[in-house]
């Protein structure tokens, strides 16, 4: 695939309709975070319903290769990976206010001018970025919905995958990672089998180290579940 292929049209759900890949979960939200989302929100956040379209240059006021971060939780990641990473520009989105607020908190900290944080749900957002615009994609432990009932609602399905692939620039990752065994499997399965993604790794990649090890990693492997990283490239 190349960039002057057609982009696959992947049909916006009808939002009365929509089968969503998250919770809705409310969460207490201490003094530190409540104060992060009135002072850091207007400076560091936007919401996915207020735009209809989404230019990276505008929003970071640079041109610098952008990283989504899907379902940054509580951004501890997100936070790590930009402050080592500032020739990149990170844009994180999470449904989860108290997350949201505990990256302000942590991006106003150490000072990350490459950090954005989106609300909203991550594929309308990706909707909304012009194609080739992602240097990557990061989808770390993406909730897995193991009931077989509930897998329509995983992150990582065709038409997913499909869009995401649509926005990442040529030779731009798809970074999953998981703990979840069935997951990992399925995942396989869906990345092969994008025509426009290839895996530069005999299936599972080696453990990056620049992905930080997170409190689901740390968790995951006390119950001695291993993590598998998928990282696939955009032909
Ligand atoms: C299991 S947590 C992982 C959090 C984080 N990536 C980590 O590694 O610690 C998954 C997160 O994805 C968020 N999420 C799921 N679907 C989402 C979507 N469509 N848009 C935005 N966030 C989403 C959830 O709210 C949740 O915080």
């Amino acid at each position: 695939m190349t960039s002057t292929d057609p982009i696959p049209t992947v049909p916006a759900p009808h939002p009365a309709r929509a089968i969503r890949t998250f919770h809705p979960r409310r969460g207490r939200m201490s003094g530190r975070q409540t104060a992060a989302l009135t002072d850091l929100w207007p400076v560091y956040g936007l919401r996915v319903a207020d735009i209809d379209r989404l230019a990276p240059v505008d929003l970071f006021g640079r041109r610098a290769p952008l990283v989504l971060e899907i379902g940054s939780g509580m951004g501890d990641t997100t936070a790590e990976m930009a402050a080592a990473d500032p020739d990149r520009d990170y844009l994180a989105v999470e449904v989860h206010t108290p997350g949201i607020a505990n990256l302000l908190d942590l991006v106003h900290q150490r000072e990350l001018g490459n950090v954005r944080i989106a609300e909203g749900d991550a594929l309308d957002l990706v909707r909304l970025l012009p194609p080739d615009s992602l240097d990557a994609v990061h989808a770390f432990f993406p909730d897995p919905w193991p009931k077989s009932r509930h897998h329509k609602r995983r992150l990582i399905q065709p038409a997913h995958v499909a869009l995401l692939r649509s926005r990442l620039a040529p030779g731009g990752t798809l970074h999953c990672a998981t703990d979840w065994a069935e997951y990992a499997a399925a995942m396989r399965v869906t990345l092969d089998a994008d025509p426009g993604l290839v895996n530069p790794y005999d299936g599972v990649a080696p453990r990056p180290a620049h992905r930080p090890v997170t409190r689901f990693e740390r968790r995951a492997l006390r119950a001695g579940r291993p993590i598998a990283d998928l990282i696939y490239r955009r032909r």
